[in-house]
């Protein structure tokens, strides 16, 4: 075993080691080739899937993609290098010299000494065709293939950024990070859209169950998140969540990503919205950043007419019936499209855990949704019912008394007014690329009929 100084010197030795270089053609990756700021006439390595193939009299022109970037590599060779096996989808390694191109679309080309087919592919089958723009809908026949095209790798590279802009958020605002479990024996949300989770062979434990209890795919880390702020004050997670929702709409999916908080000390729900928008804003705004050619992309070809806008002051309501998907609309059109925090539902609609307003006959509880244009309910959140008596009486009238004992010590062993929510990571990117269907922002979309894959 290390010791923790011994491991980390252990390390630094490793890392300042001299790092053996491959010689003569270093391996780069096709961003790293187009964004190359010496052309001295390096030799390099580059890998990656054919994405076009030009012949002239006397030289070939190849653009070849690795998925680093939404611009690929141009290669140019001389023409004694064609061959039928330099098609549209084949993967290659190509060495060369990077030089200065003459022409005004890129800055650098690959001068090729050397191109390797790696794997050819039957251009004739492949189901994308050289310079076609094919329909989302088209592509999402095609799971194993379609993060090829530059529709899906725009999209899933922005994906790849906006996890890790979410994960910067609440490093920088001093968040713990929390993995809750994926099988849990609670129905955190209690609306039954629970998937149980049993061994598929019986051999094991023939007359009991696995966990000895009722096992599910959790529909939300919250119950677990609030143990942790129980601790740790601010934590959150950013998991796998699941829905048996018989739902096939373009916003519903039954494996999706939440990103949950849940923050001790929290009175008002004020405070909770705050962060709610600091999360939204910050994310996108290191997404459009960092990822400007492929939200370019989005919006142009995929989402026309889609621009992310500075949005104005949010609107606060309150409201007195449950809201569907038409009223969310209305909402958002209502306040000029933009997003909407709505506050304070029916006690009566609303899950345990929510804190009561005792607000008399209304009687609401302390809950926030934000709905957006295209997509509506994008977070959902609230404040907890951290007093004992309350949450007592709201469990027993639920039936819930004996299996919560452990969330009720929660309000026994120094309770703290707390709240927190969750944003459907799926549907945060349809709101800020203007996607109109889910299934086209997951790698591997899971929906009631299909499980592709
Ligand atoms: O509003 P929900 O159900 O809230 C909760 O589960 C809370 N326990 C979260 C918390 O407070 N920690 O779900 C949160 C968000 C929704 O606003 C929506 O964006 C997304 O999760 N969501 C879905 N996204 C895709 N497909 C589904 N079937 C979804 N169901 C909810
Ligand atoms: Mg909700």
């Amino acid at each position: 075993m290390f010791g923790a100084r011994c491991l980390l010197r252990a390390l630094r030795s490793c890392t300042s080691a001299p790092c053996p270089r491959p010689k003569p053609s270093a391996r780069l990756s096709v961003r790293d080739a187009l964004g190359a700021r010496s052309t001295n006439g390096e030799r390099v390595k580059v890998q990656g899937w054919i994405r076009s193939v030009r012949s002239q009299k006397e030289v070939l022109f190849l653009h070849i993609n690795d998925g680093s970037s939404l611009e690929s590599l141009q290669v140019v060779a001389d023409s004694s290098f064609d061959s039928r096996e330099l098609a549209f989808g084949s993967s290659v390694e190509v060495q060369g010299q990077l030089v200065k191109s003459p022409s005004k679309k890129q800055n650098v080309e690959l001068k090729a000494e050397k191109i390797e087919i790696v794997g050819n592919c039957d251009a004739k089958a492949f189901p994308f065709k050289y310079k076609e723009r094919h329909p989302l809908e088209y592509l999402r026949q095609y799971p194993h293939l379609r993060c090829r095209t530059n529709a899906l790798g725009s999209i899933l590279r922005i994906r790849s950024e906006a996890t890790a802009a979410i994960h910067s958020f609440f490093k920088d605002s001093g968040f713990v990070h929390i993995h809750t479990p994926i099988i849990t024996s609670n129905d955190c949300e209690g609306a039954g859209e629970l998937f149980q989770v049993e061994p598929s062979s019986k051999i094991k434990v023939p007359e009991e169950n696995f966990f000895n209890v009722p096992a599910f795919l959790t529909v939300s880390g919250q119950l677990h998140l609030e143990v942790m702020s129980g601790a740790f004050t601010q934590v959150f997670t950013f998991g796998p969540t699941f829905r048996a929702e018989n739902s096939q709409s373009r916003r519903h999916l039954a494996e999706f990503y939440m990103v949950e908080a849940e923050i001790s000390f929290v009175e008002s729900l004020q405070d909770l919205m705050q962060v709610m928008e600091g999360l939204f804003k910050t994310a996108t705004m290191m997404v459009l950043s960092n990822c400007t050619e492929d939200v370019e992309l989005c919006h142009k070809f995929i989402a026309p007419g889609q621009k992310i806008r500075t949005y104005a002051k949010k609107q606060l309501f309150n409201w007195g019936v449950d809201l569907h998907t038409e009223h969310e609309k209305y909402l958002v059109k209502h306040c000029g499209n933009i997003p909407v925090f709505v506050i304070n539902y029916p006690l009566a609609l609303k899950p345990f855990y929510m804190r009561d307003n005792e607000d008399g006959p209304q009687h609401t509880v302390a809950a926030v949704d934000l709905l957006v244009p295209g997509v509506g309910e994008l977070f959902g959140g609230s404040l907890r019912e951290e007093r004992y008596h309350f949450l007592e009486q709201r469990l027993a009238r639920s039936g819930l008394t004996e299996a919560y004992q452990w969330y009720l010590d929660l309000r026994r062993f120094g309770s703290v007014p707390h709240g927190g929510f969750g944003m459907g990571f799926e549907r945060y990117l349809q709101c800020i690329l203007g996607i109109d269907n889910i299934k086209d922002v997951i790698p591997f979309p899971r929906f009631t009929h299909s499980c592709v894959l």
